[in-house]
């Protein structure tokens, strides 16, 4: 109270350095606003290069250590993080309302995702076993040598989040990292780095030794390069856009890079769909969060025998979602930024001038988008092609299999797809020509459940996750041979 007038103070998150939560030596400070409250909620470190560097000095300099715990004292420690999370579901779950946006249910759902995905871990870790060889298995061999087969860490890993799973896709990285053994850069997208500072204030009431992990915020844009190039880094996980994780595969050289990137999944609906499950899988898939998920629908292609059926389906569903503020449990909630909401409308804008017909939506207040549904999209148009991650969906109609086939192949994405057919050998065959990580047969495209592995092809990733391959990438083998004469 100063001469009687509130002052609120926005809470100013200090970065994690080696066990020690501090402020940044650059006395900066990076203003976090809600998409949805319209005001700054908090405020992050700006790190300095000088710091990135100590960071990792520490991080290696216990590695070892960390390393030659046995795996269940490592999984001690990550257990009880995930137990500390599972105490603090509801404040996360609200922090990530509160910054990203995510609808309160939505958002505790990632939360406790979270809690499984790392106690999993932890028990996936335990149950992976090394491998032996016997020598004779290869002509001139001998049965004198065996080969002994172990992984060991890679060293210290660098874990880039996005922000639409501040919690989620973070943990995703951390945890297999530090179950192979590793220490962590964590360095979380600049909205949702106060949903990573929590879920770090929980890592440390869990106790882990000091330095195992660091948690360094500031713009990707301005330390993202320095932490790529890093020579102390020795593999980087990343999950965001295709620009930036192309960015990063040009940056970093001579060590593994696994790159999860953007999407552009086709529905595709066959003659003989089951339209109303087909109906609800597609608009759940596409304006879940407002549609900002890597696994969104971002298309759809029809045989035009049913289309005007599905569109029929479609459009009521589409009109029934609930629009708002997410903290009133809406389905379509606000996006991220203003220039998230400009560049979904450009898509849109640029659809219905070339011709596309609007069956409803393209209101708009503010970074609060109706969620909209443009039949009779063409090639020529944008939004036939790019990823908007906003509550927008385009029909193509198409007269055959191949032809949806095609299409979908011509993405320079390749993420997941789903089809949606009572055949399955038709489902099969479609399957086997799509080039994408995943098909989904008669289902929306999804990551989980998370012990999958999850992968895109071409412009969507390299390398794939879900726990146990996220363990593998995260560790290499180290083979020991006995020559027993
Ligand atoms: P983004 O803008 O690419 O940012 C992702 C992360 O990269 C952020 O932490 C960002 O930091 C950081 N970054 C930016 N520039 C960097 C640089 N030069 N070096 C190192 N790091 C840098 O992506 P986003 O907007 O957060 O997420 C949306 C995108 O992610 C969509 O395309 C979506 O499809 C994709 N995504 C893919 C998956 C998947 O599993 N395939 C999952 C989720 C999201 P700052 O925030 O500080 O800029
Ligand atoms: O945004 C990308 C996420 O990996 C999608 O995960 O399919 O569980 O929503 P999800």
């Amino acid at each position: 109270m100063a001469g009687g007038i509130v002052v609120d103070v926005v809470k100013s998150y200090q970065a994690y350095f080696a066990g020690q939560w501090q402020n940044s030596e650059s006395k900066e400070t990076l203003d976090i606003r809600s998409p949805w409250r319209h005001e700054v909620i908090g405020s992050v470190q700006s790190v300095t290069k000088n710091e990135v560097d100590k960071a990792i000095e520490s991080a290696h300099e216990v590695q070892e250590d960390w390393a030659n715990l046995s795996l269940t004292q490592r999984g001690q420690y990550l257990d009880r993080w995930a137990d500390e999370i599972n105490k603090d579901v509801n404040n996360l779950a609200m922090a990530v309302m509160d910054e990203v946006g995510k609808n309160f249910d939505d958002a505790k759902k990632e939360v406790l995702r979270t809690v499984d995905l790392i106690h999993y871990t932890v028990q996936e870790a335990l149950h992976m076993n090394g491998q032996s060889m016997r020598g004779d298995g290869f002509p001139g061999g001998s049965k004198d040598k065996v080969g002994i087969i172990t992984r060991v860490p890679l060293g210290t890993v660098l874990a880039i989040s996005p922000f639409n799973y501040p919690i989620n896709l973070s943990a995703a990285k951390i945890a297999p990292a530090l179950m192979a053994g590793n220490t962590v850069i964590f360095k979380p997208a600049t909205q949702g780095s106060i949903c990573g500072i929590k879920m770090i204030e929980a890592f440390d009431r869990a106790g882990f030794p000091a330095g195992v992990l660091s948690l360094l915020t500031g713009r990707g844009s301005i330390i993202g390069d320095y932490l790529t190039e890093h020579q102390g880094i020795n593999m980087i996980s990343f999950t965001g856009s295709t620009k930036t994780g192309q960015h990063l595969s040009e940056k970093s050289i001579m060590i593994p890079l696994v790159l999860e990137l953007g999407g552009k999944d086709p529905a595709i609906v066959c003659e003989n769909a089951d339209l109303d499950r087909t109906a609800k899988n597609i608009v759940s898939g596409a304006y879940a969060y407002s549609g900002q998920r890597c696994t969104a629908v971002k298309r759809v292609l029809v045989n035009d025998k049913v289309a005007d059926q599905l569109v029929e389906k479609l459009e009521p569903l589409v009109e029934s979602l609930k629009v708002g503020s997410p903290a009133e449990g809406n389905d379509i909630v606000p996006l991220i930024d203003d220039k998230a909401a400009d560049f979904v409308q450009g898509l849109i804008d640029d659809a219905v001038t070339k011709g596309a017909t609007l069956i409803t939506g393209s209101t708009r207040n503010g970074n609060l988008l109706a969620p909209t549904l443009l039949d009779n999209v063409t090639p020529d148009m944008d939004i036939a092609w790019v990823e908007p991650f906003g509550p927008v969906l385009p029909i193509i109609r198409v007269h055959s299999n191949e032809e949806a086939v095609k299409i979908a192949n011509e993405s320079d994405f390749g993420l997941q797809a789903s089809v949606f057919t009572q055949d399955i050998d038709e489902a099969l065959e479609i399957s086997r020509g799509v080039e994408a990580g995943t098909v989904q047969v008669n289902g929306r495209p999804s990551r989980g459940p998370d012990n999958f592995p999850f992968l895109g092809v071409k412009a969507s990733g390299l390398g794939t996750q879900g726990v146990h391959n996220s363990i593998l990438s995260m560790s290499r083998e180290k083979l020991t041979v006995l020559n027993l004469k």
